[in-house]
């Protein structure tokens, strides 16, 4: 059994969006995924999300590779939710690759490439010149 857990805001969700959690999906017996909460999203990123954290955990929970789906409501709380869920591995776009090999202590730590040419701030810039 293994147990993956992968994080992201996954607002206005995209391709992109979906094509991440399947190639993680490929690699897991259970998947289980961390929706950044509002509140972090606009300390990340200084935007509100378009979509609130209910409807985009609600988005996740319908997919049907996705086992479970929780709130991340700190980014210095990684540690104590891979714990929590007792994941086996921690997957993560590789535009984060190499940040998060601290936790090679407890969990195997997967880099994943990122689908080029779409992200959620480009999509909300398109949309804005329409
Ligand atoms: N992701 C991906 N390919 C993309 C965009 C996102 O694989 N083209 C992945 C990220 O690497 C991350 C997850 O999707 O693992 C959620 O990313 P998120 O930051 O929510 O999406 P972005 O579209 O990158 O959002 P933003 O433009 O607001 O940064």
């Amino acid at each position: 059994m293994k147990r993956i857990l992968t994080f992201g805001t996954f607002d206005v969700f995209h391709y992109g969006h979906l094509k991440i959690l399947e190639r993680a999906a490929n690699h897991a017996d259970e998947l289980i995924v961390g929706v950044s909460s509002d509140a972090l999203n606009y300390k990340k990123k200084g935007r509100n999300p378009v979509f609130s954290e209910k409807e985009r955990m609600d988005i996740i929970s319908s997919l049907n590779f996705v086992d479970d789906v929780f709130l991340e409501e700190s980014l210095e709380l990684k540690r104590e939710y891979i714990l929590k869920h007792k994941a086996d591995c921690l997957i993560m776009g590789c535009d984060w690759a190499g940040k998060f090999d601290e936790f090679n202590d407890i969990c195997e730590v997967m880099y994943l490439p990122r689908t080029p040419d779409i992200s959620t701030t480009e999509i909300i810039e398109k949309i804005k010149t329409l």
